[in-house]
């Protein structure tokens, strides 16, 4: 059997709920058309896909989809293979009254083309509706059944479908070519049961289809295609009469802990996010119905549900192959505020020196004076729903695991497990917005822009001038620094790459994309390209998500009641900054390593949550060790993609990995009271999905990157070789992944850097 996922591209996995849940479709008629479907609905979502089929199949089925939708927003998908990647894919979204649906097909993990082969889709009218909550399309597909590796075969008695949904409209809805925002409300894998889908009552159906349109796209009379806006090449930028000593380009950690320090030290900086604040003091309107003042962002205990309740597709970057944060705050907005303290290892291994433990501790301890985390968030002292905690502290403890406490023995990660560590403060989620950026808001050196994308630098040979910023109404506008002034890019490991893309600094062929495609983005010339690996060293932890159950009388924290309305002894505890409501979702985090055939050290990270009635999910990470990297590239359109995925591409990696999942699956198999519901290793292996912990596109090394010999992109003072005012501060300058969670880190590295670029700063105080 073909193992389906969509690697790579999973928010929150698929988690089979303690009751068998079927994969399986099972037999449908739909009222409003009369046809028997086989059909396959999510229960979780309300997501549904049927199939109808001749008794002698050819290359055409009817197909429905039916889609929910988050206040009339949203699109729904299905791949006719099981994987997002090299399969037909179809999509299909509202616009207004009228239906949108386009064949696609893509070789990576990011927005994928309209398909150019010989296939069509033609609406059903009478089964095609919309009201508040629900979409529903139904179609004919010619040509259609093509043969795997592209979609199921005609002889196929079943086949494994993947399904994608998300909760945030298409860039340009109007448009069936449309920019297919992130799936981040959920998508897996179903059993389409082929043979028990046809009827002879097939070509009746057929003829309730209106004419096919177009083999790569079809959308309903009344819509009228248009193309995504994109400003004009030739458009005069405007240029700011406003100069800085420092322009930061991206507002995740990493940016406003550098925009922050440098503010500090009385430099005149620009701080430049392309997304709106998330906080209802700056302007956030997407706030509680039982709390004004709070958005679902900022309540802990939804940290871990943001995807499944919907809310996180607006904040989340749609020109990158996986997750990333792209509003003020970054990832650490949408992240799950999981907040491990790095282990010395982390930096000892392979930063360079200069970067080594001794050296960055410091920097530590001034980001944990300011944002140290917490496992204990509730400011009653005392921790809630603990059941989950008991039964596996007692499962691990039994077999001789170490308790620990995280924080003050953060190298300790063989064997050991903790009650969670989460960037929490004062009850509500901390991280850099509300413990740096208050610091130097109200000053006059510190300026911000939000909702402004930077698309490239200026420069002239190796001095950056300045950074071309594209508004929201597409206006574009070039801001300079003083002369002696620097830029500070930290977009994000998937998005500082653009940056450098689009400013001739990469891989040529890279720059070449960009040259040669559609964002209209000014080179300069050739001969100032400067030739770095850009992109090379991308990392991620690879994740596993094992479902246990367990005969404890636990279950799972009903997070969609908090959205609406908490119980009132919940709030009322909540109120005084304590309770269940403090808690981030998981009840315990756990470590332990083992050594790969090529002798280096892997360490493994499980964080653990209750997902039902005595059902939990185990994240499992493979993180610091992995020996594995991918290649992060641009394709014309201006997005970044995946050129190479960076998970268990290694022999050693997977060895290990597949090792310590043995071990583990036979460790909870010979336990009293613990089981699992999936009990191969090669069954959870082919589920691998990003851990969303990106790093190392922009790699800091000694080694200068524009020679044969060298790999890295910034040097020891976190400036891009090659130039002489350029420094790059995010995780994409890591050369290395972390043993937990990555946030705790970035920030300590930009803590570190910020420092290393103030110390080198020889243009004095502010203007
Ligand atoms: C869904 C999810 C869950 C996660 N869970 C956890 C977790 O629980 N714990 C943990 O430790 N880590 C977690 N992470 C990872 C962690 O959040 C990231 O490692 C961290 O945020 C990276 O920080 P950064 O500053 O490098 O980049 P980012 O956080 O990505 O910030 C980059 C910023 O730059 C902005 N930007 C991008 N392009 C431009 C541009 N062209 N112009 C202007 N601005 C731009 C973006 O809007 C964003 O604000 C998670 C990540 C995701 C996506
Ligand atoms: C699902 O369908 C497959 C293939 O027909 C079959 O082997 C399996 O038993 C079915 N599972 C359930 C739970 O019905
Ligand atoms: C909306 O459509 C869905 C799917 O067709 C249906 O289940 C639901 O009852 C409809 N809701 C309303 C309010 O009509
Ligand atoms: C810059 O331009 C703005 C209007 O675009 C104007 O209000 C401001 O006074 C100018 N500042 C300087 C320093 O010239
Ligand atoms: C809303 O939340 C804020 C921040 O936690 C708190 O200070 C305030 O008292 C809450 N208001 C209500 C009405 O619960
Ligand atoms: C965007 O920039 C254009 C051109 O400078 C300007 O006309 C427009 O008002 C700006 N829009 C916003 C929302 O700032
Ligand atoms: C489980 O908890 C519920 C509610 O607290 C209780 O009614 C029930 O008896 C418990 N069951 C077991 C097996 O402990
Ligand atoms: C969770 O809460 C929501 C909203 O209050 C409610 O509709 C739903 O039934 C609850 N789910 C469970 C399993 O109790
Ligand atoms: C790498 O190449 C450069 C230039 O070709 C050279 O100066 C340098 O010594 C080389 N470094 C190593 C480690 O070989």
């Amino acid at each position: 059997m073909r193992s389906f996922l969509t690697r790579g591209l999973v928010a929150l996995s698929v988690v089979l709920g303690a009751s068998a849940v079927n994969y399986n479709s099972s037999a449908y008629t739909d009222s409003a058309t009369g046809i028997d479907f086989q059909r396959w609905c999510d229960e979780g979502t309300g997501y549904c896909f049927g199939v109808a089929l001749p008794e002698t199949v050819e290359s055409d089925f009817i197909g429905q989809l039916t889609v929910p939708l988050s206040e009339s927003k949203g699109w729904g998908g299905v791949s006719l293979g099981g994987q997002m990647t090299e399969n037909l894919l179809l999509a299909t979204w509202p616009n207004g009254d009228s239906a949108v649906a386009s064949l696609r097909k893509t070789k990576v993990y990011s927005s994928p083309d309209t398909f150019s082969g010989d296939a069509s889709i033609a609406e059903i009218p009478k089964g095609t509706s919309v009201n508040s909550t629900h979409f529903t399309y139904t179609f004919l597909c010619s040509g259609c059944i093509i043969g795997t590796p592209t979609t199921f075969s005609a002889s196929d008695d079943s086949y494994l479908m993947g399904w994608a949904l998300s909760k945030t409209n298409p860039s340009t809805p109007g448009s069936p070519s449309s920019v297919l925002p992130y799936h981040a409300a959920g998508n897996g894998a179903f059993r389409m049961l082929l043979s028990q889908a046809k009827s002879a009552q097939y070509s009746t159906w057929v003829d309730m289809a209106e004419a096919p349109t177009t083999p790569t796209a079809s959308s309903s009379a009344s819509v009228t295609p248009s193309a995504t806006p994109t400003p004009s090449p030739n458009a005069l930028p405007t240029v700011s009469n406003v100069t800085y000593d420092y322009i930061v380009v991206g507002g995740g950690p990493a940016g406003i802990i550098t925009a922050e320090r440098l503010a500090e030290a009385n430099k005149k900086v620009l701080l430049v996010e392309r997304g709106v604040a998330s906080l209802v003091s700056m302007g956030a309107t997407d706030s509680l119905p039982w709390n004004q003042s709070l958005t679902p962002f900022d309540v802990p205990a939804l940290g871990t549900s943001l995807s499944k309740l919907g809310v996180i597709g607006d904040y989340l970057c749609e020109d990158v192959p996986g997750m990333a944060g792209c509003v003020l705050g970054g990832g650490t907005i949408v992240n799950a505020m999981v907040f491990i303290h790095p282990q010395s290892v982390d930096f000892d291994d392979k930063w360079p020196s200069g970067w080594k433990w001794q050296d960055v501790e410091a920097a530590a301890g001034r980001l944990y004076e300011r944002n140290p985390g917490s496992t204990l968030p509730s400011a009653d002292g005392r921790r809630y729903d603990q059941s989950l905690y008991k039964v596996l502290s007692s499962f691990l403890s039994g077999m001789g695991w170490q308790s620990v406490d995280q924080h003050e023995q953060p190298n300790v990660k063989h064997m050991a497990y903790s009650h969670p560590s989460w960037s929490i403060g004062d009850g509500v989620r901390a991280g850099p917005v509300r413990s740096y950026l208050p610091l130097v808001q109200d000053r006059d050196n510190f300026f911000l822009r939000l909702q402004t994308k930077a698309r490239r630098l200026v420069r002239r040979g190796g001095r950056v001038t300045g950074v071309e910023v594209e508004n929201v109404t597409g206006g574009i506008e070039i801001i300079n620094v003083h002369a002696g002034g620097k830029v500070v890019l930290a977009a994000g490991a998937m998005s500082t790459p653009r940056i450098l893309f689009n400013s001739g600094i990469g891989p040529v062929d890279q720059v070449k994309t960009v040259q040669d495609g559609s964002t209209g983005i000014t080179l300069p010339p050739q001969a100032e390209w400067i030739d770095l690996p850009v992109g090379q060293g991308l990392k991620d932890h690879p994740m596993f998500t094992v479902s246990v159950n367990s005969n404890s009388n636990f279950t799972a924290y009903n997070t969609s009641s908090v959205m609406s309305s908490p119980s009132a002894l919940d709030r009322r505890l909540y109120a005084q900054g304590s309770g269940i409501l403090t808690q981030g979702g998981h009840r315990l985090q756990f470590w332990t390593s083992n050594e790969g055939t090529d002798g280096v050290t892997r360490f493994y990270q499980g964080s653990c949550s209750p997902s039902g009635e005595g059902t939990m999910t185990m994240k499992l990470y493979l993180t610091h060790g992995a020996t594995s990297s991918g290649v992060l590239g641009i394709n014309a359109a201006g997005s970044t993609i995946l050129e190479t995925d960076p998970w268990l591409t290694t022999a050693a990696d997977k060895e290990a990995t597949t090792r310590f999942l043995e071990g583990l699956i036979n460790d909870i198999e010979t336990s009293s009271g613990l089981s699992l519901q999936d009990t191969s290793a090669q069954d959870i292996l082919a589920q691998m999905t990003s851990g969303d912990h990106w790093v190392g596109t922009a790699k800091m090394g000694p080694d200068d990157g524009r020679h044969s010999n060298g790999t890295s992109v910034v040097d020891t003072n976190t400036k891009v070789y090659g130039t002489e005012n350029l420094f790059i501060v995010d995780a994409s300058i890591h050369p290395d992944l972390p043993t937990g969670n990555t946030q705790a880190m970035v920030m300590v590295a930009a803590e570190a850097a910020a420092a290393r670029i103030l110390a080198q700063d020889s243009i004095g105080g502010a203007a």
